[in-house]
């Protein structure tokens, strides 16, 4: 078997085409959905990321700010901008950079900001809406996976879905939105005893682990659909996914690239996250009283 690859270059194009048209007609009725961004130091991958995030504003048509603060800035200083853009009409959105220097308590400065802000669905109120299953803001790579699913017609309805990883921002995320779908989830991670035992069986891999092609084709079922969330560097620099993508390319059903698979979802999933903020701050002002 040959997997066929998910291209998440292709179909992160077509959710920002939709974007910008959303973002065109709020803007025509006099809000243009805004994302502010905070980078605190100087991180070089930081500085990429947060590059990328504002390009795709400006393309899309949503308005960015993006705040440069010194690797000095105090925790008091920070919290405070986030304050004052919590209170900024122009803002749908908030993003601070992670990570942040070690006297800054990333934590705190996540819980600062409003939760009809928080796009990147990291606080403790985006997490627990995903828990419960009420709206909110699903943190942007497994939103960006589920979407990827849906592209190929993957229903986890009745599938045995493997998350290896445990992370606040990807693995525990990916398994609510994957129990939510109706899949039977199970979550692997740095002590689980024969890894291969679980992903031999699963329906549906996802990789978030970041330890370079430690998903092998041995421990993949045939024809089963494997996401790739890992970015990491070869010894020859080059990016590579936690997925032994020559391998297991041979016998997945279904395969993310690295790259060109979820790292594009996960930034397009920002600027979906950024306008329904704006769609939502929008309406409850239209119609005061409507959640
Ligand atoms: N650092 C690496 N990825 C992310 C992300 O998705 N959001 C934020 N805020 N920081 C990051």
């Amino acid at each position: 078997m040959t997997a066929q690859l998910i291209d998440g270059n292709a179909l992160a194009a077509s959710i920002r085409t939709d974007v910008a048209r959303r973002a065109a007609a709020l803007t025509a009725r006099g809000h243009r959905p805004g994302l502010a961004v905070i980078l605190v130091g100087e991180d070089p991958a930081s500085q990429v990321y947060v590059r990328h995030k504002v390009k795709d504003c400006e393309e899309s048509g949503l308005h960015s700010v993006l705040e440069r603060q010194a690797a000095s800035i105090s925790e008091a200083a920070l919290l405070a901008r986030i304050e004052a853009l919590n209170a900024d009409p122009a803002i749908d959105g908030i993003l601070v950079q992670l990570p942040l220097p070690p006297h800054i308590d990333a934590g705190k400065v996540i819980e600062a900001i409003s939760p009809a802000k928080d796009v990147d669905g990291f606080s403790i109120v985006s997490a627990g809406a995903l828990m419960i299953g009420r709206p909110g803001f699903r943190a942007c790579t497994p939103y960006g996976c589920m979407k990827m699913l849906e592209s190929i017609g993957c229903d986890p309805r009745g599938k045995h879905a493997v998350v290896i990883g445990r992370s606040n921002i990807v693995g525990k995320p990916m398994a609510m939105l994957l129990l939510q779908a109706n899949a039977t989830v199970t979550i692997c991670h740095s002590a689980t005893p024969d890894l291969a035992h679980h992903t031999r069986q699963a329906d549906i891999v996802v990789a978030a682990v970041g330890k370079l092609s430690m998903l092998t084709a041995d421990m993949v079922k045939p024809g089963a659909v494997v996401i790739d969330v890992g970015m990491n560097r070869d010894a020859q620099g080059k990016l590579c996914g936690d997925v032994d993508f020559a391998g297991v390319s041979a016998v997945a059903g279904h395969l993310t690239p690295v790259p060109g698979g979820v790292g594009p979802m996960t930034r397009a999933m920002l600027l979906v996250n950024t306008l329904e903020a704006a769609e939502r701050r929008w309406r409850a002002v239209q119609e005061p009283g409507t959640p």
